[in-house]
């Protein structure tokens, strides 16, 4: 599905959020608060938009994604990114090799969350952080019906204009409204050793950041 969607998708992502995506990255960017020399896992990193602020921090960034569409995609965009093919399921990488790692909007896609959550634990070093950026609840009673009106009738229409695939965001909608609550998804990332578990909320809820350290 990604790659049949990689040509388009940051257009689609940028007009599907209302221009909330950047924010949402310079949140990603301040959580990780990337150190000049850290190494940095962006898993799912698709076309690189997620890395691309990491980087300009001074950290050095290694953008995995299983979709070679994805990453060609970005390896157009951003030539000087590192990328690596790889399934979150199954990372290529040795044990305690990243200083931190971080999936935006990666999570939610992959086929076992709890394992991938698993294989970022085992390849991120004692005292290393995991910061997951993905779609949440929104907190508010008078905004969650709004944005389910926005997922079921806008997203797909602008989908249809501007995507090469509008089939995808149908189960955008679908995935975003099965995805678990923060509360479930800290016990999730709880329940595979994470601690020191916090998250914020951002535009109200409609995204979690999740933030938490290997002991
Ligand atoms: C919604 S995109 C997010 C891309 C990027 N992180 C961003 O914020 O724009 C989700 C990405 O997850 C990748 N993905 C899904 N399952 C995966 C897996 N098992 N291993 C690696 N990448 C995966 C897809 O290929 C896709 O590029």
């Amino acid at each position: 599905m990604f790659n049949q969607v990689a040509a388009r998708y940051d257009l689609v992502n940028a007009l599907a959020s209302m221009g909330q995506d950047s924010r949402w990255r310079v949140e990603v960017t301040q959580a990780l608060a990337p150190q000049r020399g850290e190494v940095i896992l962006d898993l799912a990193a698709g076309t690189g938009a997620s890395s691309e602020p990491l980087k300009a921090d001074g950290a050095v960034v290694v953008s995995a994604d299983f979709s070679l569409k994805m990453v060609g995609v970005g390896h157009e965009r951003y030539p000087s990114h590192v990328y690596v093919a790889a399934d979150a399921l199954r990372l290529p990488f040795s044990d305690c090799a990243f200083d931190a790692v971080t999936m935006s909007f990666g999570l939610r896609n992959v086929a076992d969350p709890r394992k991938a959550l698993r294989e970022m634990y085992r390849v991120v070093r004692p005292g290393g952080t995991i910061v997951i950026c993905e779609f949440s609840s929104p907190v508010s009673d008078l905004v969650r019906p709004l944005y389910g009106l926005w997922l079921d009738r806008i997203v797909p229409l602008i989908s249809r204009v501007a995507s090469s695939n509008s089939p995808a965001y149908t189960y955008l909608s679908e995935s975003i409204l099965a995805w678990p609550s923060q509360h479930r998804l800290a016990s999730m990332m709880a329940d595979v050793g994470w601690t020191d578990i916090e998250w914020r909320n951002l535009t109200g809820g409609i995204v979690a950041l999740h933030r938490a350290s290997r002991p």
